[in-house]
């Protein structure tokens, strides 16, 4: 063989690996934009096309978030709703009641400025942004209580922005829904 020939095969081999990694990281790019779009179509990611908005303004005059709407109601359909406002610096309501083995839907939303909601030991993390309200669908396997910290810097007093969520075993939790439409466990 002579050295131009060698030298030319080595350069055919370098190119098909070249190739052939190519082709490895159009298949990898491909594959995580079908992971994307499938989260989003089965909504495990929240897309900017289902935004609902709340007016900050007027949450305590109106509407879905008025006070007396706070806390944890009964559906119809046996699933329980959630909701919640932050403002500097608490929540409303500040210990909010779950039962257990029932979907929870949290909807939430800011009366002022960019909050964080989480529930520590379960996966509900998310923000509260004045003007849209945020919700999140989850279940609680086991009673107890978990903390909810703002985990998002929103002002001086953003390190004492604390609630408290209480899961109880979900007989107590219809026997109190029979006497309560909205329920809360404030001051308990
Ligand atoms: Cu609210 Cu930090």
């Amino acid at each position: 063989m002579t050295q131009v020939s060698k030298h030319a095969e080595s350069a055919d081999t370098a190119a098909r690996a070249e190739r052939r990694w190519g082709a490895i990281s159009v298949a990898i790019i491909a594959m995580l934009v079908v992971m994307a779009a499938y989260a989003g179509i089965h909504q495990a990611v929240m897309p900017q096309a289902r935004v609902e908005t709340a007016d900050p303004g007027t949450l305590h005059i109106a509407g879905e978030f008025i006070e007396s709407n706070l806390g944890s109601a009964m559906e119809p359909d046996g699933s329980v709703t959630v909701r919640a406002i932050g403002q500097q610096y608490s929540f409303t309501p500040q210990c909010i009641v779950v039962p257990t083995d029932t979907p929870v839907t949290i909807r939430a939303t800011s009366a002022d400025a960019l909050h964080g909601f989480l529930i520590q030991g379960t996966n509900v993390n998310t923000m509260l942004v004045p003007g849209y309200v945020s919700a999140v669908t989850t279940r609680f396997t086991k009673p107890g209580d978990h903390a909810m910290p703002c985990h998002e810097f929103c002002g001086a007093g953003h390190e004492g922005m604390w609630g408290r969520v209480r899961v109880v075993e979900k007989a107590a939790f219809l026997q109190a829904a029979a006497s309560q439409r909205r329920q809360s466990c404030v001051a308990q």
